[in-house]
């Protein structure tokens, strides 16, 4: 088991398949994009199996989501998915993508296993996505995510950050929208994770700031609590049901007493916490043919390290070196 000294138990594992990704959105990184890993210090496929292979079969991991940079840019995906559906206990898996590649591997994806997807849409207008995301494949999203739910990789849940002067007034169009389709949508608040530093609180649109705009439009009671369990989204039914809003509220309402949640970077580090300034390097580990109880008990310490929180709030934050897209969101 994962079990951090606060008593969190982490059941749900995040792999990161490449920090590489075919957008970007300015939130995220620069126009001319990064520094990226270089392929040996890349895990292989087989890396990656073997390392959730231990985390479900020795450590406890029910949850296995396949996280980027853009994660269908990682040319094994669908082998990887189809290695890790035959694990006992099989895990739950699940994809977040930016939508782009669904259209061509998203049956390919079900059949070998995925159980759902999210995809991250901020806008409804393609000028606007084209501004965001520096690339104009609004239409490639939107078929993407089509194509997710004619699948059956469902719920489709859709990922939207807003943006002052971008998107900031989209948030009641954006739910009308997914009600429609049928998809499962949450707004972000932004966090500090961007390559270029260039995030302000002050700056930030908040939660409270996104509900208001949904209630000019929308009725919006609490889901109970139940529901939520160690989700990081907080849900709203919306008109009297049965379609749901959430909001992550990372910033103003941090959920980390309930994290649940390890992960592995594509060169093999674990990571406890999207905030982590340490991390622990498992490819070294699996690369200098150490067995499966020595990996597992390295991943076990590193985890029983976690800190308590993201310490967004401490007035000595420091975001961590690592931007968003080579963590895994
Ligand atoms: P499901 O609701 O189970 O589908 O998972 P999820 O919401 O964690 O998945 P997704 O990958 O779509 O993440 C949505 C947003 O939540 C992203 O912006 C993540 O960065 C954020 N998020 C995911 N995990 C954490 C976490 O451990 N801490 C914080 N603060 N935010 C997280
Ligand atoms: N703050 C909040 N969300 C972000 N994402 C990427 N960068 C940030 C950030 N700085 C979102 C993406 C995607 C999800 C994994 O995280 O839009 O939907
Ligand atoms: Fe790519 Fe996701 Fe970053 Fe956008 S937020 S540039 S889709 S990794």
């Amino acid at each position: 088991m994962l079990i951090d000294t606060y008593g969190r138990v982490a059941t749900d594992l995040r792999v990161s398949l490449t920090d590489r990704c075919n957008l970007r959105c300015t939130y995220c990184m620069p126009e001319e994009g990064l520094q990226w890993l270089a392929k040996p210090d890349l895990l292989t496929d087989d890396e990656i199996v073997r390392l959730i292979r231990i985390a479900v079969t020795d450590l406890g991991v029910t949850e296995v989501r396949f996280t980027g940079g853009e994660p269908l840019l990682r040319p094994g995906l669908v082998g990887i998915v189809e290695r890790c559906a035959a694990l006992e206990p099989r895990p739950r898996m699940s994809l977040t993508t930016n939508g782009i590649g669904l259209k061509r591997t998203a049956a390919a994806l079900k059949a070998a296993g995925l159980d759902r997807v999210n995809v991250s849409l901020d806008t409804l207008r393609p000028d606007v996505f084209k501004t965001l995301t520096r690339r104009d494949r609004h239409r490639d999203v939107l078929d993407g995510m089509a194509a997710a739910r004619d699948a059956g990789l469902t719920p489709v849940k859709v990922n939207a950050v807003l943006m002052p002067g971008l998107n900031a007034d989209e948030a009641p169009d954006l739910l009308a929208w997914a009600v429609a389709e049928g998809y499962e949508l949450r707004f972000i608040e932004q966090m500090p994770l961007d390559a270029q530093h260039g995030w302000k609180r002050d700056g930030m649109i908040t939660a409270g700031d996104i509900l208001e705009s949904l209630r000019t439009r929308f009725t919006l009671t609490p889901e109970g609590s139940d529901e939520r369990g160690s989700a990081p989204a907080e849900r709203w039914v919306v008109d009297g049901g049965p379609h749901t809003v959430g909001v992550i509220a990372s910033v103003t309402r941090p959920f980390c007493r309930a994290c649940d949640r390890t992960r592995l970077t594509a060169d093999g580090q674990v990571r406890t916490c999207l905030f982590a300034t340490e991390e622990t390097d498992l490819r070294a580990t699996l690369r200098s043919d150490a067995p499966d109880d020595e990996v597992a008990r390295i991943w076990k310490q590193a985890m029983w390290g976690k800190k308590a929180g993201s310490g967004l709030d401490d007035p000595d934050f420091l975001q961590p070196d690592r931007p968003m897209s080579a963590i895994g969101g």
